[in-house]
Formats: C-alpha cells, sequence, structure tokens
C-alpha cells in the first residue's frame, strides 16, 4: 500500500525579548524608515542569555508533539535544520533529543542554511514514504543574534532568532508532502557566509580580531538571486505535484525581504494576499522563518482542511528550494495515550532519565579507570 507523508503537529518558539528598529538605529547607523522601505522588517526577536539554538528548538518540537498527540518515545527521527548548531558536533538534534526525552530516536543536524526546513521536510518525507520511519520531528531553530555582527549595519538589521518544528506521520491517506524540490548552487557560496570557525579557518587571535566568526554578506548578490530563483521553484514543484498554480491556496515563502516576496508574487502572477508574511515582527529567522509563518497562518484561520500550500526558500551555499503540502491533517491516529499523560512529569522524567544517564557515565569513569570498555589498558605513551 502507498504511503504517504502527513504533517500532523506544528509548534513555534521566540525569545521574549523585541529590539526594534528604532532600538537598532541607536547603536548603528540606520533608519526606521531605511529598514522599512528596504526590507518590511519593524522588529525582530532577540535570544537572552538562557534561550539557546537547542532550547528553542525544543520548545517549538515540545508544542508541535502537543499538536500531534505524539509522545516523544514515538519519534523515530529527529532533524534539526540550523545555521547556528550549538556546536560543531554533536549535532543539536542529539541535544534535542535527549531533552525531549525521544529515547527511540535517531538525530542529525541538517546545513542548508535559510533552505534548510524544506530540504529537511523532503528528506523527513522521502523517509516516511520509503518505510523505514513513522513519525519523524522536523525542526528549523536558530540564534543568529550570536552570529550577527551589531556594528554591521548592512547584516544586523535582517536577522531574528526562533524555531518552528512539525510532526511528520506515515499514512496510507492521499496528502501530506506531494513533492519536493532542492537545489544548490556552490559558486555563489562567498555571498553569504561566516567565514571563520570551521575547519578551513579554525578560531585564532586573528580571525576573532577580523571579525570572521559574524555572518558576512553580499546583499546585492543574494538578492538577485532570491528573486531568480524563488518563482522558478514555486512552479517547477507544483508541477512536480501534478498542480497548477491556480490550485494553490497559500504560498508560505521564506521571510528574508518583503520586495523578494514581492517580485516572486509578481513573477508568478499570484495576488500577494495569497502569500504569508510576517517578517515585519520577526525579521529573517533563517530556517525557523517557514515553519513560523505556517504555525501563525494555522492559527489565523488562513489555512483550511486540504488546501494545497507552496514553501519556498534560498539561502546560504547557495540553496534553495520549494515543497507542496496538502493540509489534510485529519489522518491523526485516533488512539494515542500521549494525551492522557501528564506532560510536565513526562518531561521531568526525561530529565532524571538524562542525568541518571550521565551519573552512570561518570561511575562507568571511576569503576573502569584507565581500562577501555574492553577491558584492556589503553597503551602508554612513551
Ligand atoms: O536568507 C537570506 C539572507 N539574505 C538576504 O535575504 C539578503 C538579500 N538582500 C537584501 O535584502 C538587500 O540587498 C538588503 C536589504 C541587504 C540591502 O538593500 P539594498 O536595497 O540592496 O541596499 P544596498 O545594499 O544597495 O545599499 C544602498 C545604500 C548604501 O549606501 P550608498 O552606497 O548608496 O551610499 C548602503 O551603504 O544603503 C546603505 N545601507 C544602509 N543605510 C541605512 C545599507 N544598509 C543600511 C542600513 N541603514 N541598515
Amino acid at each position: 500500500m502507498e504511503r504517504y507523508a502527513h504533517i500532523t503537529g506544528w509548534g513555534m518558539a521566540l525569545p521574549d525579548r523585541v529590539v526594534t528598529n528604532a532600538e537598532l538605529s541607536r547603536t548603528v547607523d540606520t533608519t526606521d524608515e531605511w529598514i522599512v522601505s528596504r526590507t518590511g522588517i519593524r522588529e525582530r526577536r532577540v535570544a537572552d542569555g538562557h534561550d539557546t539554538t537547542a532550547s528553542l528548538a525544543v520548545s517549538a518540537a515540545r508544542a508541535a508533539l502537543e499538536c500531534a498527540d505524539v509522545s516523544p518515545r514515538q519519534i523515530d527521527l529527529i532533524i534539526v535544520a540550523t545555521s547556528t548548531p550549538e556546536h560543531l558536533f554533536p549535532a543539536t538534534a542529539c541535544l534535542v533529543q535527549d531533552a525531549l526525552g525521544a529515547i527511540n530516536a535517531g538525530g542529525f543536524d541538517l546545513s542548508a542554511a535559510c533552505t534548510g526546513f524544506i530540504y529537511a521536510l523532503g528528506v523527513a518525507a522521502d523517509a516516511i514514504r520509503s518505510g523505514t520511519q513513522q513519525n519523524v520531528l522536523v525542526i528549523g531553530s536558530e540564534t543568529l543574534s550570536r552570529v550577527v555582527n551589531w556594528k554591521d549595519r548592512g547584516t544586523c538589521i535582517l536577522f531574528g532568532d526562533g524555531a518552528g518544528a512539525f510532526v511528520l506521520q506515515a499514512s496510507t491517506v492521499p496528502g501530506g508532502v506531494l513533492s519536493s524540490l532542492m537545489r544548490s548552487d556552490g559558486s555563489g557560496s562567498h555571498s553569504l557566509v561566516i567565514p571563520a570557525g570551521g575547519s578551513r579557518l579554525p578560531a585564532s587571535f586573528d580571525t576573532v580580531r577580523n571579525n570572521q566568526h559574524y555572518i558576512q554578506m553580499d546583499g546585492k548578490e543574494v538578492y538577485r538571486f532570491a528573486t531568480r530563483v524563488m518563482a522558478s521553484a514555486a512552479r517547477e514543484v507544483v508541477q512536480d505535484a501534478g498542480l497548477t498554480l491556480d490550485d494553490i491556496a497559500l504560498v508560505v515563502p521564506h521571510q528574508a525581504n518583503r520586495r523578494i516576496i514581492e517580485s516572486a508574487a509578481r513573477s508568478l502572477n499570484l495576488p500577494e494576499d495569497r502569500f504569508v508574511v510576517n517578517l515585519d515582527r520577526y525579521g529573517n529567522t533563517s530556517t525557523a522563518s517557514i515553519p513560523i509563518a505556517i504555525c501563525e497562518a494555522v492559527a489565523a484561520g488562513r489555512v483550511r482542511p486540504n488546501d494545497l500550500i507552496v514553501l519556498v526558500g534560498f539561502g546560504a551555499g547557495l540553496t534553495w528550494g520549494a515543497a507542496v503540502v496538502q493540509w489534510n491533517v485529519t489522518i491523526r491516529p485516533e488512539v494515542s495515550a500521549w494525551h492522557r499523560l501528564n506532560r510536565r512529569a513526562v518531561y521531568r522524567l526525561s530529565r532524571v532519565r538524562s542525568a541518571l544517564r550521565r551519573g552512570l557515565r561518570r561511575v562507568e569513569g571511576v569503576v573502569f579507570g584507565q581500562q577501555s570498555p574492553e577491558g584492556q589498558e589503553p597503551p602508554r605513551r612513551s
């Protein structure tokens, strides 16, 4: 029997702190008028000392699990799309897995910059359709405020922090993710980059002094690329799904710049009210922008059952991608014990479990001392 990958739960998380254009104009040479007219952005959210990419991801994931009425134990795979992982390794997805108590899940991070959520959605849907996974958590989470140079007016006005998550579940009911497209062009890798901190340019006194751990961007080049690919990707993915643009109820574009979205609307010959735009309040939250926009569209009643939605994005890499989704969420399994459980207790239990496992590792270390796991002494250095 054919399998389909349905979005059955969705959730979002935002830091509380709001940074307005007026506030930015006190620290860099810019104005509210310039930012609004060139980008459409009025304010963005910025993580405080407590929020991290993982903590925002966990909050969004919990909301999505609750919405889908799926317990963390039922999740087989967690994909965290992010450009601001907690570490080079381990994957942020593993930290999320531990915090959720998703003890049966594998997890990995996906790096495709702002297109990451669309890539992750495509990979998750393919894994579900192939039969290897049943329930997949797809998360886009960012703390871009930590990698933005707050003295660079060309970039610091654009970005914000936040997270969005989907639960994808297998079903034999037709619908869900109908088609997806992933593209890249590394010849444009220089136009949006954090140059240092990886293996090519490891952190050093010089890289810090030269601001090479911050986002560097050729805004005009990215702008031209974005206006080129948004409409063509949307068109292609709609065609792949056997549909026409007239069938599409809503387009959810990556929230980078209002002018880019308007240009895509013109190229596609679609009215602007068919596009979801919330960048005025959050700026560009990279991988989180599309799921956050969908959560808000659903909450505002803009998405009706069986609606066909196009998601389309672009970002560093250069990468771009799109997906067509049919929003038929009624496939949820009828019997789930999750809604009857005390979720707070479950999450507390996952923290206790994690602490116990850490403790056990420490005890193992003391008991086995210098011995390797096979019980043999490791080779001594001469
Ligand atoms: O997820 C992908 C992330 N990246 C993007 O989406 C970026 C795409 N690009 C853009 O959105 C636009 O190119 C920007 C918003 C970044 C810039 O808008 P623009 O209309 O392309 O402006 P520009 O770079 O051509 O700059 C025009 C002028 C320049 O001054 P001069 O050389 O004409 O005197 C800039 O120095 O505006 C100046 N400028 C600013 N002025 C006030 C640049 N940034 C600012 C600023 N406030 N924040």
